[in-house]
């Protein structure tokens, strides 16, 4: 017998030969600003060597921190104390470390339909129970959601928080429109329910300002915002940052977690603080928003020919993607069967709903390839769409 000598994989990414896969919603490496990390990994050890690798502070190394304290206000116009910032390891440990931290067994907790598949696999490692709640074009209505917290209070039920992608949604691109959002935190404020809002999307903003944070319009102390330079830097550096009322970032902070490792990456913050304050991190962000954009709309024209065909394709104004929503006849396996045969790929819609839905509609990322692959993909989409 041959003995198969594989190695272990150093990536998440799995590309399949022959297939242009636009299910994976990640960066595109040649985005990845290696010379921009290579430089400034350099400058923290010529500099502070013994600090990045020590044990860290816990909530984060305080020039991040202070870096992270006023950039926030020159965006959003409200300043946090720093004692309302938290460097996170990304908003995936920082949902993680929230449910760790405030929930507690049999808690709801409410996510959007359809909401970020894989938040809804990290709030499953807790013992909470997910609500769904309905979204229309312009994200969560606010009046069904209000129904259910009042339904599931009146039947003994604690919310605990809701957990939402308000502005460049994944999986569907839109954002929450500007009168919800403070309807929204007032709701909240008003059921006492906290609102964890994933904005790892907002600094791709492709057609001007991306919309008010709804941590900006918080007057309640309810919102815990969550950033990250997944995005924006590169995801293996897993460095995020967490607003938030100044009790949550306390009780995070003084976790066991953080108390025991010294903070979640110090070297990784503080290449971050390099970067950020030697101007760099401007500058990569202004090179990745004109690519993206430039995928998004090699993508949107690819996608043209669909409009004739009884599907609603929805511009993003950010982010990583495009949702298709098929005629009812069609179903998006079927769709994503065909699409395989002619040599592209997609995450059907139903892998984004807690509860059921999604058979007919579908998420293109546009992050992961270039503009003449994503218009060949579109291509072979519009052919699996016509013949299905
Ligand atoms: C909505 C959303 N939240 C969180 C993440 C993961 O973020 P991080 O790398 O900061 O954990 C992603 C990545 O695709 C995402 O789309």
């Amino acid at each position: 017998m041959s003995k198969v000598n594989s190695s272990p994989p150093v990536v998440q990414l799995v590309l399949r030969p022959g297939l242009i896969d636009l299910g994976w919603g990640h960066p595109d490496s040649a985005l990845l600003p290696a010379d921009l990390i290579r430089q400034a990994t350099n400058a923290v050890f010529v500099t502070r060597s013994q600090e990045a690798l020590a044990y860290g502070y816990a909530t984060g190394p305080g020039p991040l921190l202070e870096w992270l304290q006023s950039q926030i206000y020159l965006n959003e116009g409200r300043k946090p104390e720093l004692e309302q910032v938290v460097v996170t390891g990304g908003n995936s440990w920082a949902i993680d470390q929230i449910c760790t931290t405030l929930a507690k067994p049999g808690d709801c907790v409410l996510v959007e339909a359809p909401t970020y598949h894989l938040a809804v696999r990290i709030l499953r490692d807790h013992p909470v129970e997910l609500i769904p709640v309905f979204t229309d074009e312009d994200g969560i209505d606010i009046e069904q959601l209000s129904d259910r917290v009042r339904q599931l209070k009146r039947s003994g039920r604690t919310v605990r928080m809701l957990y939402c992608v308000p502005t460049f949604n994944n999986p569907t691109g839109r954002s929450l429109e500007a009168a919800r959002r403070q309807q929204l935190v007032d709701l909240a404020g008003r059921e006492g329910f906290l609102i964890i809002e994933d904005d790892v999307y907002r600094e791709l903003s492709f057609d001007g300002p991306a919309p008010v944070s709804l941590w900006s319009l918080d007057t309640h102390d309810i919102v815990i915002r969550l950033g990250s330079f997944s995005k924006t830097l590169a995801p293996g550096l897993r460095v995020g940052f967490m607003t938030a009322p100044a009790d949550v970032c306390r009780a995070l902070g003084e976790n066991g977690l953080l108390d025991s490792g010294g903070g979640v990456a110090p070297i990784s913050g503080l290449i971050v603080n390099e970067i950020c304050r030697a101007g760099g991190y401007q500058a990569n962000l202004g090179l990745i928003v004109d690519a993206y954009r430039r995928r998004r709309d090699a993508l949107l024209n690819g996608l043209e020919p669909l409009r004739d065909r009884g599907c609603q394709v929805r511009p993003p104004h950010g982010g990583f993607f495009v949702w298709v929503s098929l005629p009812e006849v069609k179903s998006a396996m079927r769709v994503l069967e065909r699409a395989e045969e002619r040599g592209m790929s997609f995450l059907p819609g139903t892998k984004f709903f807690v509860g059921g839905g999604g058979d007919h509609a579908l998420r293109l990322a546009f992050s992961f390839y270039a503009p003449e692959e994503l218009m060949r993909a579109a291509r072979m989409l519009v052919d699996a769409i016509e013949v299905n």
